[in-house]
């Protein structure tokens, strides 16, 4: 095997308990596994599933399977660095360390190899913020860890291999102090939000976030829908700060679309608590459209393992249900014959199939949503009097104009299709004006 000079290698175990088995097939949840160390650079030389008839305390494993780990470890390393040992499971301290000492070499966990992916990807300053918190919460409930192999690798880029690697020098107290500071800068990056939600709210402008598995295309439609130039790798979690476009519809409608991270099954739960600010714009959003990757054998768990983090974040299910609209994503790769569309329908009967990277079914997707959002609203007739220019240009932004002509008086007859809010809204900014022939 030739490998890149410097280039970070890791083997990877998913352990699979005998009489635990997970809902997905093991060889699955290693093939994402692979994935997830591939997000961060590190090169996978070794990938297999350990069978376990029970779990060890100490460490995990049983002698066996650690001493065998520990001679291919050291095999490797006649001819090349270190590797990093990712077991995609949680283990606790303990076992990691009894693990680390037995097959000498670095170990990670599942929370651990994500959390270096989120910090290897966080851009802003909220997400590198919310990504240190993760962080530190999770330092702050075990040992304090080195991370010197990462960092090494990686130059230091990511946050756990930088900032993670001083916290070693730092004691309890100090780490406390860090995060009480976080969690109020975090209190900042919320309250701005917040006051941009409620400016969007106030001129009416729906909000839509795109929610989903990590790597169901999530960028790629935002993209598509919006014009914008969003990362999008085939790389797990390329996105995680959220990124808001307006939206332009036929009809004229606007909205405002954001791009959000996306979820994995057992996302660790410092990352849910720390990216809340950035999930909040999922909460709120007025319609949240649910990317599914369509070709995927797993949809049905990845969509399971989403519902669960809206859960967490404490949206019930009918919530879910009025506000979720569903996007079969990648329907490219599907044959017409497939019994996956068959089964797909049955699992999400109003699910729009869509092709995000070529285009098909995006603009049946954008009708869907722009019927979807014009349900609720109400058609009228405003009489507008020349004075009143002001009364004209609110309708004109917060209301689809359907027609208008003048009377004989002068006054603008203004139709237009108007939520009730806005309708509402209407009413007590404008007393007297006359709204004419309400048809619901
Ligand atoms: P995260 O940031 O991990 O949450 O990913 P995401 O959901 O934003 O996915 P992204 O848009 O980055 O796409 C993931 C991969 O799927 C990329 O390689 C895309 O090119 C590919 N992809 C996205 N949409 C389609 C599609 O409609 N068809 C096919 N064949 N590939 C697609």
């Amino acid at each position: 095997m030739r490998l890149a000079l410097g280039t970070p290698i890791a083997f990877v175990i998913h352990p699979e308990l005998r009489n635990a088995p997970s809902s997905r097939p093991a060889d699955l949840m290693l093939d994402e596994a692979c994935l997830l160390a591939e997000a961060i650079g590190l090169e996978v030389v070794h990938a297999e599933v350990v069978a376990l008839a029970k779990l060890r305390a100490g460490s995990y494993f049983g002698k066996g399977v650690t001493e065998r780990l520990a001679d291919l470890t050291e095999d490797f390393m006649s001819s090349h660095d270190a590797p990093v040992i990712i077991i995609n499971t949680t283990l606790s301290p303990v076992q990691q360390r009894n693990l680390e000492t037995q097959i000498k070499a670095k170990v990670i966990d599942r929370t651990q190899l994500i959390l270096e992916i989120f910090g290897a990807r966080a851009q802003t300053h909220a997400g590198r913020l919310q990504v240190e918190l993760a962080a530190l919460s999770f330092q702050r409930s075990r040992l304090v860890r080195s991370w010197t192999h990462l960092e090494r690798q990686r130059g230091g880029s990511g946050f756990l291999g930088g900032p993670g690697e001083r916290q070693i020098e730092l004691d309890r107290r100090m780490l406390m102090d860090r995060v009480i500071r976080i969690k109020a800068e975090l209190k900042e990056v919320t309250r701005t939000r917040t006051l941009q939600r409620s400016n969007r709210l106030r001129s009416e402008t729906p909000t839509l976030a795109l929610i989903g598995y990590t790597n169901a295309g999530k960028s790629t439609l935002f993209n598509r829908l919006t014009g914008a130039g969003v990362l999008s790798k085939d790389m797990l979690f390329a996105t995680l700060d959220p990124t808001m476009r307006e939206l332009d519809f036929a009809s004229g409608r606007k909205a405002v679309l954001a791009d959000t991270v996306g979820f994995i099954s057992q996302l660790p739960t410092e990352l849910i608590e720390a990216f809340k600010s950035t999930l909040e714009e999922v909460v709120h959003a007025d319609v949240m459209l649910h990317v599914h990757d369509a070709s995927s054998p797993q949809v049905a768990e990845e969509a399971a393992d989403v519902i669960k983090v809206l859960g967490d974040l404490g949206m019930d299910t009918e919530t879910q249900a009025a506000r979720i609209i569903h996007v079969l994503n990648k329907a490219d790769l599907l044959e017409p014959d497939d019994e996956q569309i068959a089964s797909l329908q049955n699992m999400f009967p109003s699910g729009v199939f869509v092709s995000a990277a070529t285009g098909d079914g995006v603009d049946d997707l954008m009708a869907h949503l722009d019927r979807h959002l014009g349900k609720s609203a109400i058609l009228v007739t405003v009489d507008v009097p020349p004075i009143d220019g002001a009364a004209r240009a609110w309708l004109h932004q917060n209301a689809m104009v359907k027609s208008s002509h003048f009377d004989e008086r002068g006054h603008e007859q203004i139709l237009v299709s108007i939520d009730p809010a806005n309708h509402a809204r209407l009413c007590a900014r404008w007393p007297d004006l006359a709204i004419l022939n309400t048809v619901s």
